[in-house]
């Protein structure tokens, strides 16, 4: 795979300015709350790490990790493989996420962690791809919204690869398997 051939779609600033944003009004939202971020791994690990140095409100983080996809299709069952490793019961749960597809792993997430006795949940999705939606899920806080394409970077990877690009861009198709 040449890199070359990876389009920039947002850039390293824009993901800053738009970070510092959201932590801003989550802050703001959560000042008087418990607020527990729990992060979905992996696609959410750098996204997140970014997020809450942006919340100055105090805040608990945890971890979830959960499975939907196989190169860069869905397969429409999420597969719970770990955390949240705290109690998340009286928490006021913030759900980050890398990218709202079809929205089956956010809803059923959401679904979860209301189950396990959480005073609210919401979600921070990075990205949302609104025209992919299965799973009628509310995105939350939302970094940007972008038309069905299949993204990589900050985060996001195709079959394990390109989460270390500090940009988000954008793989041809033709590409995707060289
Ligand atoms: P959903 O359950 O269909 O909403 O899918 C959400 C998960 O699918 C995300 O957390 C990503 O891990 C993965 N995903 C969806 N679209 C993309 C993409 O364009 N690039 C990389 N991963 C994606
Ligand atoms: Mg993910």
């Amino acid at each position: 795979m040449d890199y070359k051939k990876i389009q920039k779609l947002i850039a390293e600033e824009s993901l800053s300015r738009r970070v510092a944003e959201l932590g801003e009004q989550i802050t703001q939202d959560y000042e008087q709350r418990k607020l527990n971020v729990i992060c979905v791994l992996h696609g959410a690990l750098v996204f997140a790490a970014d997020l809450i140095r942006a919340i100055t409100c105090p805040l608990a983080f945890d971890i979830i990790r959960v499975s939907s996809y196989e190169g860069s299709q869905s397969t429409g069952a999420v597969r719970r493989m770990l955390g949240p490793s705290e109690n998340v019961a009286g928490t006021d749960c913030l759900v980050v996420d890398d990218i709202l597809d079809t929205g089956l792993t956010l809803s059923t997430i959401r679904y979860e962690l209301q189950q396990s006795g959480a005073a609210s949940v919401n979600t921070c999705v990075l990205l949302d791809k609104p025209s992919r939606r299965v799973h009628p899920v509310d995105p939350g806080y939302t970094g940007f919204t972008i038309d069905d394409v299949f993204v990589i970077g900050y985060g996001l990877d195709y079959e394990g690869r390109f989460r270390n690009l500090p940009y988000i861009g954008t793989l041809n198709q033709q590409d995707q398997g060289s």
